[in-house]
């Protein structure tokens, strides 16, 4: 359990780079509310996690831009987000996912630290490079995640791009807590905008993109559990692994339309978690539940 004087500077820390604004998120600030259904399959019968041994069932979803400006560009060079929360009967599993393989910090006090190295300088009109390159220098464990962000061209829709845990989980398999990362992999493979598509798309075009994908029918996504090799870090959720080799199919998400408004208001806490899956002892993953409470309290006051 995170206390709230330990939330408070997470969001602090996210208010002070991106500003702060009504009615928003404090992170992934700019997204779309969607709903859809998941279809259980492939592996998963080798499983032992009962929610998903069955028929398919509801998803809520949400995809986003990563960071906590409402008004940023569909091009910008940073992570795209996807929250979903898998309802069963009597169970509710949400994930909160990004199209980087890793994440940006591997503690609370580095989250932090990341954050105010890129405050905006206001005679610079953006973060300070030189304050960015000594925070890089004595955080290289940073460094993955912001190369992928850097060289990837970004996503040509919310429903083309892969999504990923970064956070490792135990899922129950033959008796046996085994450790992965989830990954949601898009049905036509991961597509980008080409160079000059990036020059001249204009700012906002993710959700009429969406919209207009949807008339063809729902999008999908295989979820997928990346197993670990022993080697790999299981606390760490910057570090790239290499894996063991096996990935377990879980079944297909299917996104099929754009949801009300009202939607928007949900959480997707990656903690609320069905039997058979349980955290890791990853720090950044355990703090997440009272830093997206606290984000949701102040969005929520009128
Ligand atoms: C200590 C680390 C982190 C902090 C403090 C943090 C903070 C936040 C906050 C405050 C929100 C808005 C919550 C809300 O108002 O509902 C948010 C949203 C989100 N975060 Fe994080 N986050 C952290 C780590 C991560 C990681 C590791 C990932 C994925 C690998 C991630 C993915 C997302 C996504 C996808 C959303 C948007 C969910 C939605 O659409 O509602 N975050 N984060």
């Amino acid at each position: 359990m995170v206390s709230t004087g330990t939330s408070e500077r997470l969001i602090g820390a996210l208010n002070g780079t991106f500003g702060t604004h009504k009615g928003c998120r404090a992170s992934h600030a700019k997204g779309l509310s969607v709903s859809g259904t998941f279809v259980p399959g492939g592996d998963v019968d080798r499983m032992d996690i009962p929610m998903l041994h069955g028929d398919p069932m509801p998803v809520s979803a949400r995809f986003s831009i990563g960071g906590g400006n409402p008004g940023v560009s569909d091009k910008s060079r940073s992570v795209r987000g996807m929250g979903l929360t898998i309802g069963g009967k009597d169970e509710n599993w949400s994930l909160a996912l990004i199209s980087a393989p890793v994440f940006f910090a591997s503690s609370l006090e580095q989250f932090v630290a990341f954050l105010e190295a890129r405050r905006p300088v206001p005679e610079l009109g953006g973060p300070d490079p030189e304050r960015v390159a000594a925070f890089n220098a004595v955080n290289p464990n940073t460094v993955p995640h912001q190369a992928y962000v850097k060289e990837t061209s970004p996503t040509r829709s919310y429903g083309t791009e892969v999504y990923h845990s970064c956070h490792a989980f135990f899922a129950t398999i033959a008796g046996a807590a085994r450790a992965g990362r989830f990954r949601l992999e898009p049905a036509t493979g991961r597509l980008s905008l080409s160079a000059d598509e990036e020059a001249s798309f204009p700012d906002q075009f993710l959700g009429d993109e969406l919209a207009n994908r949807l008339t063809d029918g729902p999008v999908g996504w295989t979820l997928m559990l990346d197993l670990a090799h022993s080697d790999d870090p299981l606390d760490d959720p910057t570090a790239p692994w290499q894996g063991n080799g096996e990935s377990l199919t879980l079944g297909t998400i299917l996104i099929s339309r754009i949801a009300d408004l009202a939607e928007e208001r949900r959480v997707y806490d990656p903690l609320v978690l069905p039997n058979g899956i349980a955290p890791s002892a990853d720090p950044v993953l355990l703090a997440r539940s009272e830093a997206y409470s606290l984000s949701y309290e102040r969005r929520s006051i009128a």
